[in-house]
């Protein structure tokens, strides 16, 4: 097993909807401090099913602040392997291939902040953003959060019943809106007094107009299926909202963003520090620099290879690189020099790179 993976067992499996498990690992104690977390970060995991590997990312639902055991939730995708998997096949005491949590998608929170955080989810989306807004009520006493949370129907509402019981507690503090795309039949959408239809611009003005800041700092937290982020991106900033209060979670790769192609250059020299270690190796003409790495045996983390994670990122020191695709990065990440193993080529004859 890679050095990075740690086994953990699944201490508890609940169903808090039909199609979606939730899974809690206990962490033992040597590893409580490599698994600390900030609320937003995901956990990467690797999955052995009939004997294949699949790894796979998925956002902690846990509370950093609380004394709770790591969490996430799997909702069952059509067709898909691991969910499946998750849904119907892993039992309570089984062990996974786990490594410590990461990513760039999270809230810093502190106790002393007078923050106004508006949030923003869509379907399983909601799960880093449960996350973040736990982590806000119980850990930032004068903070006010906002969520607008869209699901197709009212029983595929992720975390419904811990919202009300969250909203009950933190009256002051906590307004969530829900709309629903489909409620179902016709009786349930007589009986649904929420709103209907789907996160779009209209509604997210709507939304901010309702619920105005209490306080001058702002920050946003989107995760959806990436057009929906696109679309809460561009409204919030035709709102005046600054790029850099604005983040952003994919969990699903946009078609429609497209795969640009790149010219690379052949016999790329690379030069890799990762973990106190250097890596030299050679790129042919078309590879990613995951796939050079890979072919090279270096083992490094990733998860969907489509760009859309962010398990791959390292940052670009020397030489130049293009990606095909990119979701989990934002322009900002992008002008700091961060890059997607899985989807930069070499465009320089040497680079030099470091996964931190
Ligand atoms: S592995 Fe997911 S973005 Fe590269």
């Amino acid at each position: 097993m890679s050095e990075q993976f740690h086994k953990l067992t699944v201490s508890k499996l609940e169903k808090p909807i039909k199609d979606a498990v939730r899974i809690s690992f206990t962490l033992p104690k040597h590893l409580i401090k490599e698994f600390s977390y900030h609320p937003g970060q995901h956990l990467l995991i690797e999955f052995e099913i009939e004997g294949e590997s699949y790894r796979r990312t998925y956002s902690l639902n846990s509370c950093p602040f609380l004394e709770e055991d790591l969490q996430i939730s799997i909702k069952r995708v059509k067709a898909g392997k691991v969910s499946n998997f998750a849904n119907d096949q892993l039992k309570e005491g089984d062990t996974l291939k786990v490594m410590k949590p990461k990513g760039r998608f999270f809230a810093q929170i502190t106790a002393e902040a007078y923050k106004s955080y508006y949030l923003f989810a869509a379907g399983s989306g909601i799960t880093p953003i449960f996350s973040i807004l736990k982590s806000i009520l119980v850990a930032s006493p004068y903070s006010q959060v906002y969520l607008f949370y869209g699901n197709k129907n009212q029983d595929s509402i992720l975390f419904n019943e811990e919202l009300k019981s969250l909203q009950a507690e933190y009256k002051q503090r906590l307004e969530i809106v829900h709309i629903l795309s489909n409620p179902g039949l016709w009786s349930s959408w007589e009986s649904w007094k929420g709103k209907k239809g789907r996160i779009n611009s209209r509604e997210i003005e709507d939304f901010i107009n309702h619920h105005p800041p209490i306080a001058q700092q702002t920050e946003y937290f989107i995760c959806g299926p990436s057009s929906m982020n696109l679309d809460v991106r561009k409204s919030l900033m035709e709102l005046g909202i600054p790029a850099d209060l604005i983040h952003i979670e994919h969990f699903s790769a946009n078609q429609d963003e497209g795969i640009r192609k790149i010219d690379s250059v052949d016999h790329a020299n690379i030069e890799l520090s990762y973990q106190k270690n250097s890596f030299h190796f050679e790129m042919k003409k078309g590879q990613t620099i995951l796939q050079g790495l890979k072919e090279n045996g270096i083992e490094v983390p990733y998860s969907c290879e489509s760009g859309v994670c962010g398990s791959c990122v390292a940052k670009l020191r020397e030489g130049s690189a293009e990606m095909k695709t990119c979701m989990a990065l934002d322009d900002k990440d992008i002008e700091e020099g961060y890059i997607l193993n899985c989807q930069a080529l070499a465009t320089s004859e040497r680079l030099k790179i470091e996964i931190p």
